[in-house]
């Protein structure tokens, strides 16, 4: 570990958390993560400390009455974040939406707690223009869907169709480093001790990832530039605000 730190310090780089220009290019990967053994594979992963600050930043963004109701999770996978809203907010039903049969087999045998069962609907959708049990949502939130689309206006678009005037919009992704190398660092140290089918869907997905002028450019051209982009740790940045 104090060798990949010191390889860290010494790899060319911005100053961390920082907008910068990034001088790789994206490498997009397959959107859908339909094949069954990855989606075990990511179904058995521990994302605890990722998920975790993920569903923090999401109530530290907003006042806790401000999301309810009825939420929508876009590109929800084997449900591991919905779950993990569901406890934080017991009073929230969620609508969690994957394009991917094998994630939602992994969503649904893994929401065995028959309270998080009632309130959780997994449903198979492709964006953009899957059909949703209802129109408008009180809050809409995603981990890790934007990265993996080839259109990333696919999010954004289904965001405004989707968000009731002034529902909560809450983003988190991947940030996109600026080499290999960085990329290569982040995911030995992440993802060092996962079987290696996750380790390389890490560090296609760092490739496949946006930085942080590219998400404000994307939000503006949908009309959404209000939301505010930021990044939150050494590989995340979110979109959050009012729809
Ligand atoms: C990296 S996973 C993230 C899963 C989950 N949100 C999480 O944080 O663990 C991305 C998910 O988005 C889904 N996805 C990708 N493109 C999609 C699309 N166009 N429509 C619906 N789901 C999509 C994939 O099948 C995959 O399950």
């Amino acid at each position: 570990m104090l060798v990949l730190g010191l390889a860290y310090y010494f790899l060319p780089r911005t100053t961390n958390h920082e907008p910068r220009t990034t001088t790789m290019q994206r490498t997009p990967e397959p959107e859908l993560m339909d094949d069954q053994q990855q989606a075990a594979a990511y179904a058995n992963a521990d994302f605890t400390e990722p998920h975790e600050h993920f569903v923090t930043l999401m109530q530290q963004a907003f006042p806790a009455h401000d999301f309810s109701g009825v939420l929508l999770d876009l590109g929800c996978g084997p449900g591991d974040i919905t779950r993990r809203v569901a406890r934080r907010l017991p009073e929230v039903r969620i609508d969690a939406v994957d394009g991917a049969e094998a994630m939602l087999m992994q969503g649904r045998r893994l929401t065995t707690d028959t309270d998080l069962a009632a309130r959780i609907n997994f449903i198979h959708g492709l964006l953009p223009g899957c059909r949703l049990p209802q129109a408008k949502y009180d809050g809409i939130f995603s981990n890790s869907l934007l990265h993996h689309l080839a259109d990333p206006s696919v999010l954004w678009q289904a965001v405004k169709a989707h968000a009731k005037p002034g529902a909560p919009i809450f983003v988190m992704d991947l940030l996109r480093p600026e080499s290999q190398q960085i990329a290569q660092y982040l995911m030995e140290q992440y993802a060092g001790d996962e079987p290696d089918v996750l380790k390389n869907d890490f560090y296609n997905s760092l490739l496949a990832a946006f930085e942080i002028d590219e998400v404000r450019e994307q939000l503006r051209q949908c009309g959404l530039q209000h939301l505010q982009v930021e990044p939150v740790s050494d590989r995340h940045l979110t979109v959050s605000g009012y729809c």
